[in-house]
């Protein structure tokens, strides 16, 4: 129902009115309580925000909210996650997406060409976010007047601006470079030459010349037109009343007491909001009868300042907040008072991300802090400055110290954060001022992503007031705070033991040490909080770094007279002397990167850098993924119930625990199957749909919720409770070791088994050395493709059924669909389009998914479909094999291996999904280097935990990171370097034939030594390693570490089908088996067509690669499609369709000769006329069998990376990385470099960062983007060169392409290499200090991933108290 807004009073209004993309929307008994990303998805044609977690943590779902200020007569643009924005809270506002900024109908924007232009957009599923984010950044920077004007085609953004402003927004594609190009294409101070590879311009051209090929930037559109209609409506708050809930909007605190009052009365549920960002982190599946929107009260809205200090509102966004701390105070603070202020400033801006500040108040962060204990920054430092709020509950107003009102039992719902007071520090304040005193104030925070985007791990916060003495001369601490929080605490506190000890002490080593081990029993988290013990070192490791600059020797008194230390040599320690602690900076995030791309046109177009297809329309957000297909009328929606029991008999599931879930149509378990219980189904098993009488794992589907919402079905299945036997079952098998007591394993057929290399006695009698039975252990890894899994299936006549599913084997969900539902094949179809991301998880897991839909449409006669939750997707789809390894290896005293033996324990799970492929998987890569001999025993354990699948380079990951560990251990062992143990176990093209007598390939092929050399010499790498050792000569805070390792991985071609036809205008229509999932494989496919179809040489048939078209896998259309994985698929699509091509060649080729003959020339288009009079028959259907003898072959790469680790948090920077890659010939480099690039930093996700934890019954627990950190634009390498070598002919290949899709993944093992040789010079400091054996000792066995805490454990979680004492014991 529409209403006329000019007939009602503002306060009672009843409708919401807004605008998307310039479209008004004016709603009336709308539910206020729905997301934003929920209305626009199912309520509006603009489907580019995309939902990837739900909570804030991703940006796929960023848009654009424009807010027009009458008071100013300004608009505000700021980014929000529409995941967690309410509907309530955009009234009056204009609401801009992806489309909004640009779309195929009225025009592209730049930005979006650009991105296309830079290869910025992979499988497309986070560019919208991108681009809308840095659309933002875009237009705000315009506004700013007090920049100076850039040159015409720039913008008034700079490339720190434009890099940061895609901070908060995950890729798990592209590694995040070209993204940064393409936005740092805009800014003012970009310096062309370092803008990379991309399909604009060609190496060596001008400056003039690139801006003039870039899409042009103009200024003067810059801005957005905010919509006339909305102005009156934007500073009024919605107050609605659906059938569902009540929103109001007060504007007084007496109307929001009354309201407050009512809440109590009615006896109904309230919630207080002004972001709702929190439910980002507090999961809410509760309605609320009522919600009131603080926005629009004066009071909490403030922003005051006056010489006391600032006074901020509680409903003021953290953005606003930070703002107001930062911007220029003239005159109005002290200096330190300004410190202070800007300090608070910068670490605000490290929570959460842009999009979360912008709509997340600094009030509803402290009642979060207050309420549930959330590991707040904002409480944390706020503590340290003796911080004031206000709160008010009923009618009586309350100041508090923070410290007061966070130690207060939590607050009741009807009590009202009004403000916050931060006091203006000066040195006067409560102490006597003195001449050489000086406020120093600093914070820290130890997270994962350094520029936020991640809770950290702790925080502080240090306020002291510093007087120097002149006899004895040093520093006394004067009124100091010390603020900790977020280490697993109830919540921030001041250890005020510590801060009294230091009173009337001059500080000194012995001092400091001292205060030290009272911290160490102040600051302990709560029991149940992850690494307690690292979290406890921060705090010590931040106390010492912001102390010890004051007592370290190199601090020195000018002259020895306390007069000379002025206060300004005072104020520089905050800025050079922190600096020996501070990770290394740098101006920009991406300081530079190369791409070197050899280019090729002996095949036009195969071999061009062809931007990728569909790109733009992934920017703009138009392209359709499976969750984007409109829901065909009376569709419902499926969400899983899981086992939480490893191994229990079900008895019974019950939904309506306790609250009644709204809007359940249906439970379907195994008994509504009306075929076979089935999952999937692979080459090696298959899996039940759902568990019946049995659960085999944590995780496993027990029945699908079907109701008439997502949100409803997701609901009610979290709300579930299942009901567990386990009388006299035997117990799970939990880990590899039971399995093996107990012989639960899984087979491998014989001919995928690897065969041995060599006779290992023999190699273990020749050598000097021998390590015997040691041991490591791998974890696994998610997949985190950004759109999770989906499927939808629609019921068709004659019981057949049509599914849209996400997933890399159409084919197989064919099959187990129709098994499932007991009828032929060809009553079902499937269909796939694109993927938003794959990597292996869409496999076999996906099956289930489309399966699961397919039932119940079948059941219930009405289309189904399932958008399934982060949760849920991180749940089930097991990841990465873990695995137990054991070794003994055999050398020579100079390093050479002459035998490797591997006892290798996989844990596959509760079912066998690919599990088998895994030994040949893992031989591939641990043959990377000449080992004399290699023996090796690999067992699929059977256990009942998920079931693992094949993660983009699956076993090779692992096998990597196992041989490099190997060398490592070797070269410790003997004290050798690394590189030389490396160098020497480096494969001669003769052992490479041993080791691999099937796919070495010809001696020419052999690429492997010269990139091995020629990356040495193009990346310093000599001259870096040399400077690295005096780095950490000269450093003690902070070590680095360089490391160069090779790949050797072999893959294997798979048959695929192709299908090509020519329309009667010329156009031409592609079907593929290979599915495109953002590696680029449609664009590949496109240009082998218009190559294949070229070959018939008349008039304009160079230029075929506008008209072909490729489309989505439509498992009817061309069967036998198979699987999309092993990186082979693009080159073997590629070779399906030049067979085709061949075929229609050869068909057209006689017609060509007779219209030449007769006109001397033909075009294109009048040929393909003439073929169709003539009825020549212009579709070709092929099946590409790869050759038996030649189907395997080997890629080569190498990589060196240096890090630097903070010894004090374990953090590690990587410096830099360069790639050399043998593309063989490079299809399209454009997109094997951004596979390589793509598939490195995913690589540093598994080596570094990434945790796939779950608890001891097999049940993930970082099951969220909370607790699971994958990389970010901030955690890539800091100068990222990348060099495709385009190494020539190899005349069994397609074209001579070779693979790049997963072996680059497993170069990243040289960050974990590089880490592990500062982890060691590490140790060896400790051990020059004294240390104990177990720091002390330089062999390290790093575990993956090497997070923060692990490489700190390493490191020595004590360091600092170990150099203390040693200090102490010198002196
Ligand atoms: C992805 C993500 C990452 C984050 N990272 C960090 C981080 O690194 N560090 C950090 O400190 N924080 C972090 N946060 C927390 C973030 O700062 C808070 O979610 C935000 O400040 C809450 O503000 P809001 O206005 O959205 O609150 P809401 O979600 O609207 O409210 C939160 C709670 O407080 C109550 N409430 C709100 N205002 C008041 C008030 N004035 N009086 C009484 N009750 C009130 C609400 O009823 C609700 O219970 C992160 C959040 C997200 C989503
Ligand atoms: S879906 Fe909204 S931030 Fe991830
Ligand atoms: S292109 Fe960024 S997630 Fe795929």
């Amino acid at each position: 129902m529409v209403k006329n807004t000019n007939a009602m009073d503002a306060t009672t209004k009843q409708s919401l009115v807004f605008a998307v993309n310039g479209r008004s929307f004016e709603l009336c008994n709308v539910d206020p309580s729905t997301t934003l990303l929920e209305f626009l998805r199912y309520q509006t044609p603009f489907k580019s925000v995309k939902l990837s977690c739900g909570e804030g943590g991703c940006g796929a779902c960023v848009v654009l909210l424009s807010r027009y200020d009458s008071a100013t007569d300004k608009v505000e643009d700021s980014t929000v996650s529409s995941c967690l924005t309410l509907l309530g809270s955009v009234n009056g506002c204009s609401i801009t997406t992806a489309e909004g900024i640009g779309n195929s109908k009225d025009g592209f924007h730049p930005i979006q060409e650009r991105f296309s232009g830079f290869h910025a957009s992979q499988c497309g599923f986070c560019t919208p976010g991108m681009c809308v984010s840095f659309y933002s950044a875009l237009i705000n920077a315009e506004k700013s007047n007090d920049r100076p004007e850039p040159c015409t085609g720039f913008s008034k953004l700079t490339v720190s601006e434009a890099e940061k402003s895609i901070a908060g927004n995950l890729c798990r594609c592209t590694g995040y470079r070209p993204i940064v190009d393409a936005c740092k294409s805009f800014a003012s101070d970009v310096d062309m030459e370092d803008l990379g590879f991309n399909s604009f311009w060609r190496k060596g051209e001008s400056n003039e010349v690139k801006l003039s090929r870039l899409p042009p930037y103009d200024r003067k559109n810059a801005t957005r037109v905010f919509p006339e209609f909305l102005k009156k409506d934007s500073t009024v708050g919605a107050n609605v009343d659906s059938q569902r809930c009540h929103w109001r909007s007060p504007v007084s605190l007496e109307e929001l007491q009354n309201l407050l009052q009512m809440e109590g009365n009615e006896g109904t549920s309230m919630k207080i909001i002004v972001g709702n960002t929190g439910t980002g982190y507090y999961k809410e599946h509760v309605h609320y009868d009522k919600y009131i929107d603080l926005r629009y009260i004066p009071k909490l809205s403030i922003i005051r300042k006056d010489s006391t200090g600032i006074e901020i509102g509680a409903a003021v966004m953290i953005s606003k907040a930070i703002e107001t701390l930062k911007e220029e105070n003239e005159g109005e603070f002290s200096q330190e008072a300004k410190l202070v202020f800007e300090k608070i400033g910068d670490h605000m801006e490290k929570i959460a991300s842009r999009f979360i500040r912008n709509s997340g108040s600094v009030g509803g962060n402290l009642m979060m802090a207050q309420r549930k204990h959330f590991p707040s920054d904002i409480a944390t430092i706020l503590l340290s400055v003796d911080t004031i709020v206000e709160i008010m509950t009923g009618q009586s107003r309350l100041k508090l110290t923070l410290e007061e009102f966070l130690g207060r039992p939590p607050l009741d719902s009807r009590t009202v954060l009004l403000s916050i007071k931060i006091p203006c520090w000066e040195l006067s304040r409560g102490v006597s001022s003195d001449a050489h005193d000086k406020l120093l104030f600093e914070t820290y925070r130890a997270a994962p992503r350094p520029l936020g985007n991640a809770l950290p791990y702790l925080n502080a916060a240090f306020l002291a007031q510093v007087s120097l003495r002149e006899s004895p001369t040093g520093f006394m601490l004067k009124n100091c705070r010390f603020a900790f929080g977020a280490y697993g605490t109830k919540h921030a506190i001041r250890v005020k033991q510590v801060e009294e000890f230091f009173s009337g002490k001059l500080l000194s080593i012995s001092v400091l040490y001292e205060a030290i081990k009272l911290l160490e029993t102040l600051v302990i988290p709560e029991d149940g909080t992850s690494r307690p013990a690292y979290r406890s070192s921060l705090a010590v490791g931040f106390l010492f770094e912001f102390l010890s600059p004051l007592i370290d020797s190199t601090v020195k008194v000018p002259n020895g007279s306390v007069n000379g230390y002025n206060r300004a040599s005072l104020f520089e320690y905050s800025t050079q002397e922190h600096d020996r602690f501070s990770q290394t900076k740098f101006p920009t995030l991406i300081s530079s990167s190369k791409q070197e791309v050899g280019l090729k046109n002996e095949y036009h177009p195969v071999g061009e850098p062809t931007t990728k297809t569909g790109a733009i329309l992934q920017a703009s957000g138009e392209a359709i993924y499976v969750d984007d297909i409109p829901s065909p009328k009376d569709c419902l929606y499926g969400a899983f119930i899981y086992s939480t029991e490893p191994r229990a008999r079900v008895k019974g599931i019950k939904l309506n625990h306790g609250s009644s879930p709204d809007g359940v149509i249906a439970l379907i378990t195994s008994k509504d199957i009306p075929g076979f219980n089935l999952g999937s189904k692979s080459f090696f098993g298959s899996e039940p749909l759902y568990a019946e009488e049995l659960t085999e794992g944590v995780g496993q589907r027990i029945a699908f919720v079907v109701a008439d919402t997502q949100k409803n079905a997701d609901i009610a299945a979290n709300l579930a409770v299942v009901e567990y036997d386990k009388e006299n079952l035997e117990p799970p098998i939990l880990s590899v070791e039971e399995a093996v007591e107990r012989c639960s394993f899984y087979n491998v057929p014989p001919p995928l088994y690897p065969k041995q290399v060599g006779d290992l006695s023999e190699g273990m009698a020749e050598a000097n050395h021998r390590i015997l039975d040691a041991q490591i252990k791998l974890g696994s890894q998610y997949y985190f493709y950004m759109e999770t899994q989906t499927a939808l299936a629609i019921p068709d006549e004659d019981n057949c059924m049509v599914v849209y599913s996400s997933i890399q084997c159409p084919e197989y969900a064919h099959n187990t669909i129709a098994a499932c539902l007991g009828v032929p094949g060809h009553n079902v179809r499937v269909k796939t389009r694109r993927l938003g991301g794959g990597f292996g998880g869409k496999a076999v897991k996906s099956m289930a998914v489309a399966s699961a839909c397919a039932v119940a449409a079948y059941r219930l006669h009405c289309p189904v479909r399932v958008y399934v939750n982060r949760k849920f997707d991180m749940i089930m789809s097991g990841g990465r094999h873990p695995m137990k390894i054991t070794y003994s290896v055999g050398f020579k005293s100079n390093g050479k291996i002459t035998a490797l033996k591997l006892d290798i324990l996989l844990d596959s799970g509760m079912f066998v999904d690919v599990s088998p492929i895994m030994p040949a998987h893992m031989l591939g890569s641990l043959r990377k280097y000449d080992w004399g001999a290699l023996s090796f025993d690999i067992k699929l354990c059977k256990t009942n935990l998920p079931s693992r699948g094949a993660v983009r380079a699956p076993g090779d990951a692992q096998a990597s990171y196992i041989s490099e560990a190997v060398i490592e251990h070797v070269a410790s062992y003997l004290s050798m370097e690394v590189d030389s143990v490396r160098n020497i176990n480096l494969h001669t093209h003769n052992s490479l034939e041993f080791f691999f007598p099937t796919s070495a390939g010809e001696p020419s092929e052999y690429t492997l030594p010269s990139i091995w050399e020629r990356l040495a010499t193009t990346s310093s790498f000599y001259d870096r390693t040399k400077m690295v050792k005096v780095f950490n000569r000269c450093h003690k805070w902070k070590k680095r570490g360089i490391s160069r390792v090779p790949i050797v991985y072999e893959v294997s071609m798979r048959s695929t089908p192709g299908k090509v036809s020519i329309l009667r205008d010329g156009s031409i229509v592609v079907e593929v088996g290979g599915i495109e999932m953002g590696q680029g494989l449609w664009t590949k496919v496109k240009q082998m067509t218009a190559y294949g179809l070229g070959l018939v040489k008349c008039g304009g048939a160079q230029d075929l690669l506008e008209k072909v078209r490729v489309i989505e896998a439509d498992t009817l259309s061309v069967i036998q499609g198979g699987l999309t994985a092993g990186s082979t698929t693009s080159e073997a699509s590629c070779e399906a369709v030049r067979l085709c091509c061949n075929v229609l060649v050869e068909r057209l080729i006689p017609l060509k000769e007779k219209l030449m003959e007769k006109f001397g020339s033909v075009e294109w288009e009048t040929l393909i006329l003439e073929a169709y009079s003539n009825s020549v028959n212009l579709s070709a259907i092929e099946l590409y069998v790869p050759n038996f003898s030649t189907m395997r072959y080997i890629n080569y790469g190498v990589a060196v990376s240096e890090v630097e680790v903070n010894l004090i948090t374990g953090e590690t920077t990587i410096l830099q990385t360069d790639i050399i890659y043998d593309c063989g010939q490079s299809l399209n480099p454009a997109v094997d470099l951004g596979q390589i690039e793509g598939a490195y930093v995913q690589g540093i996700g598994f080596f570094m960062l990434e945790e796939y934890l779950t608890n001891s019954d097999g049940l993930v627990i970082t099951d969220n983007t909370w607790t699971y950190k994958i990389p970010t634009v901030d955690t890539i390498p800091k100068q990222f060169n990348v060099e495709i070598l385009n190494s020539g002919n190899h005349k069994d290949r397609v074209l001579s392409s070779k693979a790049s899709g997963e072996p680059p993944l497993t170069l990243a093992v040289s960050v974990h290499c590089a880490t592990r040789a500062a982890v060691r010079e590490a140790r060896r400091q400790v051990l020059s200090w004294g240390g104990g054996n177990e720091a002390g000792s330089t062999l390290v066995q790093l575990e993956v991933p090497a997070t923060m805490p692990v490489v700190k454990e390493l490191c020595g979680l004590d360091i600092v108290q170990k150099y203390l004492q040693w200090t102490i014991a010198k002196n």
